[in-house]
């Protein structure tokens, strides 16, 4: 009998992850569907709230629709002994590596400038800086950071990152620990966050590792909000301190109206859409894990809960 896969998701995204698993064989079923949840085998979740993993009796594998894994955190969400894997496809690197790029790119030529320039109509050209003497710093190296760095190693830049563990990544200069993290920032002109949300990594951007990048460096974080302590960032660009930032993740999400992000001149916006997942990708990788599930192999990219990520 083929297994069923349950997949929490609205209609109009459950009609694209069906069509996903078409050629795959395993039964697909949406979640309201679901009337006999001793007959799920695999739940595909994006937060599915306390109480409600926990009733499927028979579950062998969960999936986060997302790379990120704090919507499976708190108090009775995980049953307990049921691998968690998480979302990692071509797909969603593929978007992270173009919105990094793009928003490295804009810092790195002056862009956010020239659109003042554009309108106060003053004609000034800026002395290009080479990529190759340019310095990014990339805070966590895993799936999506490693493969940013990866690209801008290709395009010349200098790039040093930093991660939890000891890593050797080529053409990047890889640190890790607290001295490893001041020595990033140091020599970070433009600082990029691909950290996962942690306890360890919770308000790891503040006023206090914000003052250790150079004058006039620029940060983006594309990986979760709470990394960074708004008010402490927004501090440092109005000291003139940072020159920009580009910020896709926020510390409450949705922003509320009040935020003054909204209409910070130095702030570039994006609401949490820097990369998203496919599922004609993501299936590939789930159906991958429940073939590995299947033959009893080692399943790809499995959470550490404890670890957090
Ligand atoms: P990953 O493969 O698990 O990589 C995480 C990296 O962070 C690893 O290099 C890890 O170090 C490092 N790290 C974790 N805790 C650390 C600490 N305390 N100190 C230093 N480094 C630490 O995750 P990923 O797939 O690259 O995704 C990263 C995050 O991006 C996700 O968790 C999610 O929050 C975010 N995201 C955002 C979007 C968006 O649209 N904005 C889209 C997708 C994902 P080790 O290598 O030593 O383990
Ligand atoms: C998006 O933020 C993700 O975690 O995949």
């Amino acid at each position: 009998m083929l297994e069923t896969l349950a997949i929490k998701s609205d209609l109009e995204r459950f009609n694209g992850w069906r069509s996903a698993f078409k050629d795959f064989d395993i039964h697909v079923l949406d979640w309201d569907q679901v009337t006999d949840k001793s007959q799920i085998d695999y739940a595909l979740v994006w937060d599915p709230g306390p109480g409600v993993l926990t009733e499927f009796a028979n579950l062998k594998i969960i999936f986060s629709v997302g790379a990120g894994l704090d919507h499976l955190k708190g108090e009775n969400i995980l049953p307990p002994g049921i691998p968690v894997v998480r979302m990692v496809e071509d797909g969603l690197t593929a978007g992270m590596v173009e919105y990094v790029l793009y928003t490295v790119l804009r810092f790195h030529r002056f862009m956010p400038q020239y659109e003042r320039d554009k309108q106060n109509k003053v004609w000034r050209e800026l002395v290009q800086i080479p990529a190759s003497k340019r310095t990014v710093g990339i805070l966590g190296l895993g799936v999506l950071g490693g493969n940013c760095a990866k690209t801008l190693v290709q395009l010349g830049f200098n790039v040093a990152g930093w991660s939890r563990t000891p890593k050797q990544l080529p053409g990047v200069g890889c640190y890790h620990g607290a001295a490893g993290l001041d020595h990033v920032l140091a020599m970070s002109e433009i600082l990029v966050c691909l950290l996962p949300l942690t306890h360890q990594t919770q308000h790891l951007v503040n006023a206090e590792t914000l003052a250790k990048l150079p004058k006039g460096a620029c940060f983006i974080n594309a990986g979760r909000g709470a990394c960074q302590v708004e008010s402490d960032l927004i501090a440092a660009l109005d000291s003139d301190h940072l020159a920009g930032a580009a910020l896709d993740v926020y510390e409450f999400e949705p922003l509320s109206p009040k935020s003054p992000v909204w209409t910070h001149p130095k702030i570039y916006f994006t609401p949490h859409i820097a990369s998203m997942v496919h599922p004609d990708t993501s299936a590939i990788h789930v159906y991958d894990n429940i073939v590995r599930h299947r033959n009893n192999q080692a399943l790809t990219h499995l959470a550490d809960m404890d670890a957090g990520y």
